[in-house]
């Protein structure tokens, strides 16, 4: 037997017993006569002592030859520490070492094994195997874990059934590129892998399997960022004989579960908001509801005026920021400056302090009076105290930047608190969005969704303004899932092709499977996906999704450790009929 106890397990109970522990050496303090060693394992840290007097002379001399990371079995005798370290489960205890087996040893590792390391980004991926044995790691492991257990014990007491699909197939269009597979069976053709299991799953509704889910990786080739990796996992899900109205409830309750399970929180609230709704107060379609400083609308009040630059905007639209009158000159033009940046591009940025007498003072005072600018604060609910900024434009653009400069505010003020969750449904999404490269209408969630009945007649004659039965889930100001109802028939199917520009021909042959299916007593069925990773990083009070992901990718898509993608050679390109035209 490797051993009789974890490293986290012994207490002053076991004082007497003789045990067996193995792991990894965590550090050694060497006093001479006496040599301490402390023990890791993945359940925790246990001391082990090595004392001339008490231990065999041959087993402390090779005690000294320990290093960082070696790994060791001991057999010795529990007793109780003369020193007690209050600060890890096992301090009041120790081991007196009679007998140590050195089962590996280790090279010094290119960064130290502790909570806080001095390991940068790239080389704790390349030795993330190292990486993982560091406590922030395995807990967030080991919390991903728990999280995809709770799912699948909800979605099961639900009568869902996990099943698997495909991974090898064709293209299912979620926005993103494929990622390609060539076949070497079938010459000059190509897997994709999935997206996403749309089709299949909605094919599983057909075959009558009312209740489906699984936890199942997706693969997107898109740019990355803190909150997307090329390969994640959603917690995909369908359902039959449902309207939006029944899955709402279903997932709500599954966020409930969650949050209560994992976090122990129960939330009061779970609101459901509009997509045109989010827009308008939180120019966002994953609104941070956390914190206040909703927009305020300033058309009315602020144009027709003398100031030309509000006169000519589409929309004029400020926030309050709570105690932003304490700002100097100097910061709030190091503000107007960060919302001048490329990635934020506002042009400028109008401000009126609220002083705490009631009084305003402006930027743009030559034009605005005392009166016009309390209605400015009354409208965006700024209190004295507060910095109203205000921003004009092109209304798409600007809410987009006000939105950017409420998030970073928030931020700045410590407002988006790890440890509260404020989740919410945004409904009523558009069916479609239009794309400037493309100069045509994509769909905005993905071709399979249905229109609202009320809103088909303006396909035809207003594309742009017809909703979808589709909604998000929205935790913390991300995105955690998305789905809709479906389109079940094949008419509409066909219709829906067509509005995306593709020709009968091409509809039949990317998606002539699932339009033949609904031929054959297709019920009417939605759905809706979560992405574990987003979903297990925000529980975990973070952002960064690889951080919950035992072999991430980095932002080139690359994987460090293992040196992937890589190149393959001739005779592989060979057999699957590829010929490389590299310049
Ligand atoms: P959607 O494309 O909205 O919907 O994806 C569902 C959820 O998956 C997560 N997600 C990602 N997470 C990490 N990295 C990525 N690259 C990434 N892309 C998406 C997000 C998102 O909300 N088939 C539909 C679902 C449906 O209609 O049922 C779909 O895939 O959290």
């Amino acid at each position: 037997m490797y051993r009789t106890h974890s490293n986290g397990e012994l207490r002053l109970s076991n004082v007497g017993q003789e045990v067996t522990l193995a792991g990894w050496v965590q550090k050694t303090r060497d006093k001479g006569f006496m040599l301490w060693v402390d023990l890791r394992d993945r359940y925790g840290i246990t001391q082990l002592i090595f004392d001339e007097d008490r231990t065999p002379m041959e087993m402390v001399d090779r005690a000294k030859m320990l290093g960082r990371e070696f790994v060791i079995q001991v057999k010795g005798e529990v007793i109780e520490r003369v020193s007690k370290n209050s600060n890890i489960p096992t301090g009041e205890v120790e081991v007196l070492v009679k007998e140590l087996t050195i089962l590996n040893k280790s090279l010094v590792p290119p960064f130290t094994i502790e909570d806080e390391t001095d390991g940068g980004d790239e080389l704790r991926m390349k030795y993330r195997y190292l990486d993982i044995r560091r406590n922030p790691v395995r807990e967030n492991l080991i919390f991903r874990h728990k999280v995809a257990i709770e799912v699948r014990k909800y979605l099961s007491d639900k009568d869902f059934i996990e099943i698997e699909t495909p991974v090898l197939i064709k293209s299912t269009p979620e926005g993103a590129r494929d990622f390609v597979v060539p076949s070497r069976m079938n010459e000059g053709q190509f897997y994709a892998l999935p997206q996403s299991p749309q089709t299949f799953k909605q094919l599983l509704m057909i075959g009558g399997m009312d209740k489906y889910f699984q936890i199942v990786k997706c693969f997107r080739d898109e740019d990355l960022r803190a909150d997307r990796q090329p390969e994640f996992t959603q917690i995909d899900c369908e359902m039959a004989f449902v309207e939006q109205e029944d899955i709402l409830n279903i997932f709500e309750g599954l966020t409930r579960h969650l949050l209560k399970e994992i976090k122990g929180v129960e939330v009061a609230d779970f609101p459901r908001m509009t997509y045109d709704d989010a827009m308008k107060k939180y120019g966002n379609d994953k609104p941070d509801i956390r914190f206040g400083m909703e927009f305020g609308e300033l058309n009315e009040v602020a144009k027709h005026k003398e100031f030309g630059v509000f006169n000519n905007a589409e929309l004029v639209v400020g926030i309050a920021i709570p105690g932003g009158n304490s700002y100097t000159r100097k910061e709030i033009d190091k503000l107007i400056e960060w919302i001048k940046r490329p990635q934020v591009g506002a042009l400028g940025m109008v401000y009126s302090r609220c002083n705490d007498d009631g009084s305003f003072k402006s930027s743009v005072d030559k034009f605005y009076d005392q009166e016009d600018l309390a209605k400015w604060a009354e409208i965006t609910g700024a209190k004295p105290g507060d910095l109203v900024c205000v921003l004009s434009g092109n209304t798409d653009k600007v809410r987009t930047q006000l939105s950017a400069l409420r998030m970073e505010m928030a931020e700045r003020l410590g407002l988006r608190k790890p440890n509260e969750f404020a989740p919410l449904w945004v409904v009523d999404f558009p069916l479609l969005e239009w794309d400037e490269e493309s100069e045509r209408y994509h769909a905005m969630h993905h071709p399979f969704t249905s229109p609202k009945p009320e809103d088909m007649a303006l396909l035809d004659t207003d594309p742009g303004k017809v909703r979808a039965n589709a909604y998000d889930m929205v935790l913390n100001g991300n995105e955690i899932g998305g789905g809709s109802i479906r389109i079940h028939d094949k008419a509409t199917q066909a219709l829906m092709f067509d509005h995306l520009g593709f020709t009968p021909e091409q509809a039949k042959e990317q998606f002539g499977f699932l339009m033949n299916a609904f031929e054959y007593g297709a019920p009417p069925h939605g759905g809706l996906a979560f992405g574990l990773d987003r979903l297990v990083a925000i529980l975990g009070g973070q952002e960064t999704i690889r951080d919950f992901i035992a072999f991430p990718k980095n932002n080139s898509g690359r994987d460090v450790m293992i040196d992937a993608p890589s190149k393959i050679d001739e005779t592989q390109l060979k057999e699957l009929s590829l010929r490389l035209d590299l310049k």
